[in-house]
């Protein structure tokens, strides 16, 4: 399976976006994380539809739109307009997971459903079959620069096991506390996109961490 990158637009420098995303796209980065907040399914705003629609002009990476709000169905068709190829919603956020997962297929993005780290695999499982792509928090959702949860590695592979017995062909995205140090550890569980904040906004050369994490990937891939 191919292991790909997604750095998370939270880290970025705001005054230098564009400038950022260049560097990005240059080292061979496919996608970008951009989480949206709303400061009530989680406690953090962050940024919404006039701010993807204004960078998309910037960027031919493949935008993975992750909400973190409230009615994700509501706004389905916007950020889609703005220009969301992937739209992550969390099973949390909605009363009807397969309402939204039709309304992101009919607005011609992929869909992808997301859970906290207090939500079982269970929330999701009715799902699978019909996504493109699981998203594992490996943090509380709301804040870039956190740690890592160890315990949320059975998840992981919890889910790349029913991906393989039931023969399906979902993604395992996973977001929070990942670096270096522990991407590794995160693949072999099952995950294959790879989300990273602070460790490539973070970085002094920005270019260089990404091969790095891209090399890293390289090696699974060969395994
Ligand atoms: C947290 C976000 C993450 C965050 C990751 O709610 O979903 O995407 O930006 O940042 P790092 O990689 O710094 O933990
Ligand atoms: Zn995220």
């Amino acid at each position: 399976m191919n292991i790909s990158l997604s750095p998370s637009l939270l880290s970025a420098d705001f005054a230098k976006v564009g400038e950022q995303l260049t560097i990005l796209e240059n080292a061979g980065t496919p996608y970008l994380h951009l989480d949206v907040m709303d400061g009530v399914f989680v406690p953090n705003i962050s940024f919404g539809i006039p701010v993807i629609k204004s960078i998309r002009k910037a960027s031919n990476m493949i935008f993975d739109v992750h909400l973190m709000i409230v009615n994700p169905e509501k706004y389905v068709d916007e950020f889609r307009a703005a220009g969301a190829d992937i739209i992550n919603f969390h099973v949390e956020a909605t009363d009807d997971p397969s309402g939204v997962i039709q309304k992101i297929k009919s607005s011609g993005a992929k869909a992808a459903i997301t859970l906290k780290p207090k939500t079982p695999v269970s929330a999701i499982e009715p799902y699978l079959a019909d996504i493109d792509m699981v998203l594992v928090m490996t943090v509380e959702p709301g804040f870039g620069g956190q740690k890592f949860m160890e315990d949320q590695m059975d998840k992981i592979k919890t889910l790349a096991h029913i991906r393989e017995e039931k023969k399906l062909a979902f993604d395992i995205e996973v977001d929070g506390g990942i670096g270096l140090d522990n991407v590794s550890a995160v693949i072999q569980a099952g995950a294959n996109v790879i989300v990273a904040g602070s460790a490539v906004f973070g970085a002094e050369d920005m270019a260089k961490r990404v091969k790095d994490f891209i090399k890293i990937f390289e090696e699974h891939q060969q395994k």
